[in-house]
């Protein structure tokens, strides 16, 4: 099956007969449409995207005069009719496949129908609105009202909810680092943090990214503020805050580059064996997997990397998966984007402390990839249009075989 877009004149030489124009806002174009393609004056015809081209007023356009719907290479799709959150569970024997989202998108409405459908995604995690800077910034003034929008989603989804996260160098708040806190203010300020973030989402929460990204590439501590002044303790005062808080939910630590064997997966599973033998409530490791297209581990190397995590009586999640390429995309890079998304999903689903696995959103429309690496992106299974790729085959096949 091929990802076409008809050009506009393609579409009208499809119709027999000339048909009135569009008024203004009207759609003139688009993937199946037989209506008008043409613009009442005083608007343009432009397009938005493979399924829709709308009749702008002149002003709305930038100017733009012409009439012609752009017009792509052919890129392939994906063909599986199979949902991945139950194709997850049932053939994964996973708890979940989800999606990150966040809250400026939830006013498109498109979008949202495909993310509230629990038969593709069975759990979401919020992309940043349960972060520091969003829910605490100001000292002592918590703001939950956009976390809770997604928690409400998740719940009316009847989606399991990944709160993310307590402790982040990144997306902190300038009093925290600006503040000139000594060892036992920024102890007690840590403490307030995550008991009341973790306490109010409590009972609506599967897990929380309580740590996120405390190493280094090298395996080294990330220096910032708390690390700075604390050193590795402070993972034990946000995981021992965060238990008592909320007791039933899972808590992770959360990095990136940990997929296979390396200083930074040592450095992780150090950690967590010095937390285990100390007590300190650990539940999980929260595995990225930002990953690069044609560059991902070999499934042997990454189910013995997470086997040497479960080894230490954790669970494993695979939290904000992306394979982005070099743009553009090409049927190629697709077909390897498909091959990567599944052994990645083929290695969680050989792993039984795997418990799901989470996509850093679902659609390219959203992604973060393009905004921080330039000149890359594609790095989901569903394209700007909202219309699966052929890495969502890959992802049905990773559960199913
Ligand atoms: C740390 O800061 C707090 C608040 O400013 C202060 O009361 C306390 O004495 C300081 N502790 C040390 C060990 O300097």
């Amino acid at each position: 099956m091929l990802r076409i877009s008809v050009s506009l004149a393609a579409v009208l030489a499809l119709l027999p007969t000339a048909i009135a124009q569009s008024d203004v806002w009207g759609q003139c174009g688009g993937q199946e449409w037989l209506g008008p393609t043409t613009c009442v004056s005083g608007s343009v015809c432009t397009f938005q995207n493979s399924f829709y081209s709308q009749c702008l007023p002149n002003a709305a356009t930038g100017g733009a005069t012409t009439t012609t719907a752009t017009t792509v290479a052919s890129l392939p799709t994906g063909t599986s009719t199979a949902k991945t959150n139950t194709v997850a569970k049932t053939l994964g024997g996973k708890l979940y496949f989800g999606s990150a989202t966040d809250n400026p998108e939830l006013t498109d409405t498109a979008y949202v129908a495909t993310l509230s459908d629990n038969t593709l995604f069975g759990q979401i995690t919020p992309g940043n609105s349960m972060k520091w800077d969003a829910t605490e910034p100001s000292q002592g003034t918590f703001t939950f009202a956009a976390g809770d929008v997604i928690a409400a989603l998740a719940k009316n989804n009847g989606q399991l909810l990944r709160g993310h996260n307590c402790v982040w160098y990144n997306q902190l708040a300038s009093w925290v680092t600006a503040g000139n806190f000594n060892a036992t203010a920024l102890t007690s300020i840590l403490q307030t943090h995550c008991s009341t973030v973790v306490s109010h989402y409590a009972g609506q929460v599967y897990s929380w990214d309580v740590v996120n990204e405390p190493f280094n590439d090298d395996g080294t501590v990330r220096a910032f503020v708390f690390s700075n002044a604390l050193g590795l303790a402070y993972v034990t005062t946000a995981l021992v805050a965060a238990r008592a808080a909320d007791p039933k939910a899972k808590l992770y630590i959360n990095d990136y580059n940990i997929d296979s064997a390396g200083a930074k997966a040592t450095a992780m599973i150090n950690l967590v064996t010095s937390l285990k033998a100390a007590g300190t409530p650990i539940d999980g490791v929260g595995i990225q997997g930002h990953l690069i297209v044609g560059e991902v581990p070999s499934k042997a190397a990454l189910v013995a990397n997470y086997e040497a995590f479960t080894a230490l009586g954790v669970e494993i999640a695979i939290t904000e998966l992306d394979i982005r390429m070099t743009l553009p995309e090409t049927p190629a890079l697709l077909a390897q984007q498909q091959t990567d998304y599944q052994t990645v999903i083929s290695a969680c689903k050989a792993v039984a402390g795997c418990v799901g696995v989470t996509i850093w959103d679902y659609t390219d429309k959203y992604s973060w990839i393009p905004g921080v690496f330039s000149g890359q992106g594609a790095a989901l299974p569903w394209d700007d249009n909202l219309v699966r790729k052929p890495a969502y085959d890959g992802i049905i096949a990773g559960f199913t075989n």
